[in-house]
């Protein structure tokens, strides 16, 4: 079943997939990843973060990157950007490099301004800042936050936008789909920012989910009209839904369902515009190495074949 032409004939822009560079060199799993009537867009796992793109200051290195937006053009894809301020895989003469606010603002500024404008015309949607918020609604430490404090999300937005004032511009994070504080700290902040004149243009819900524990679809909806109210689309950017091994029949059937249930809540907004999963299959998960007896979280097993859960996202895409 074609998920993206699906997506799309039901009115959404695309149904995509995260990618890294070692993937394509798995012509087994290439296969699948090529196809167009599939995936539709791509971000890339791991190669557009600081740490890959600019590993020393003001060398920036986009040899992975760009061999990623190469293939994802060539097999019909859009390609989100991913991402340029997270506090995970910065490079150590960033972490430790002890700048003051003037000096980490112009390197905030010089790296969000040389990705944006590489990527011009190829990336659609940046995440121009990932996983600002605790749970709690405050925000995260980190060396942004920290040394600048709020308005280095400010400064990240202008300077992207200013380098290309066509791309999308997006927050994301994990564990918005509760609902509770860390998606309240996410519309003031979208509110905060419009009354600033700073222009973002989306939130991106990763959707790192557990089987069995999911938010209801009324929670899921709720949440994306909370954001939407707001002024700004919605999109589900890294959905995986995780089980504890091994793999049962019940548990495999409970991932259908899960996977099922936030994919018609998409369907139900219809500014909720897309959806990605992270990757396709078991093999490439990062759950296991992260979440110890954790695992197969993905619509397709390690053997490349589709499981229940690919068929609850063509019943949810149909809205079944
Ligand atoms: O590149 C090195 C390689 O040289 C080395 O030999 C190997 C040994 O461990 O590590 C490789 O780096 C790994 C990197 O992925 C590339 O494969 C890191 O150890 C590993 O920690 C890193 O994990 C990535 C993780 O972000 C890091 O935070 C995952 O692949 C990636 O899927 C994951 O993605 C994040 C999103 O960006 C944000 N939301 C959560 C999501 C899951 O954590």
């Amino acid at each position: 079943s074609p998920l993206h032409d699906i997506a799309v004939s039901k009115g959404k822009q695309y149904f995509g997939v995260a990618v890294d560079s070692n993937e394509l060199a798995n012509a087994t799993y290439k296969v699948l990843l090529d196809d167009r009537h599939l995936w539709g867009q791509m971000t890339p796992g791991n190669k557009m973060k600081w740490d890959a793109t600019e590993p020393s200051r003001n060398t920036f290195t986009y040899s992975d990157a760009d061999a990623l937006v190469v293939w994802a053009q060539g097999s019909g894809k859009e390609i989100r950007g991913h991402t340029l301020v997270w506090h995970n895989q910065l490079p150590s003469w960033l972490t430790n490099g002890g700048f003051n606010n003037a000096t980490l603002v112009s390197i905030l500024q010089n790296h969000v301004t040389n990705l944006v404008t590489h990527f011009s015309g190829k990336v659609k949607t940046w995440d121009v800042v990932n996983e600002i918020f605790e749970e709690d609604g405050s925000w995260r430490s980190s060396v942004f936050y920290n040394t600048i404090g709020e308005y280095f999300v400010d400064i990240a937005f202008r300077a992207a936008a200013a380098a290309d004032p066509n791309v999308g511009l997006a927050a994301n994070d994990y564990n918005l789909d509760y609902g509770g504080s860390k998606v309240t700290a996410y519309v003031n902040l979208v509110n905060r920012l419009k009354s600033r004149g700073v222009k973002i243009t989306q939130i991106g819900s990763q959707s790192h989910l557990i089987v069995g524990s999911m938010p209801s679809y009324s929670t899921l909806v709720s949440n994306y009209n909370a954001f939407v109210a707001t002024g700004v689309d919605v999109a589900i950017t890294e959905l995986d839904i995780r089980m504890t091994l091994p793999v049962t029949d019940a548990l495999l059937a409970q991932q259908r369902k899960d996977y099922n249930t936030i994919i018609r809540a998409c369907m139900a907004v219809p500014r909720c515009i897309g959806m990605t999963v992270w990757a396709y299959s078991d093999y490439y998960s990062w759950i296991p190495s992260v979440f110890s007896g954790e695992g197969a979280a993905l619509p397709f097993d390690d053997q490349l074949k589709p499981k229940p859960a690919f068929y609850g996202i063509v019943d949810g895409l149909n809205g079944i």
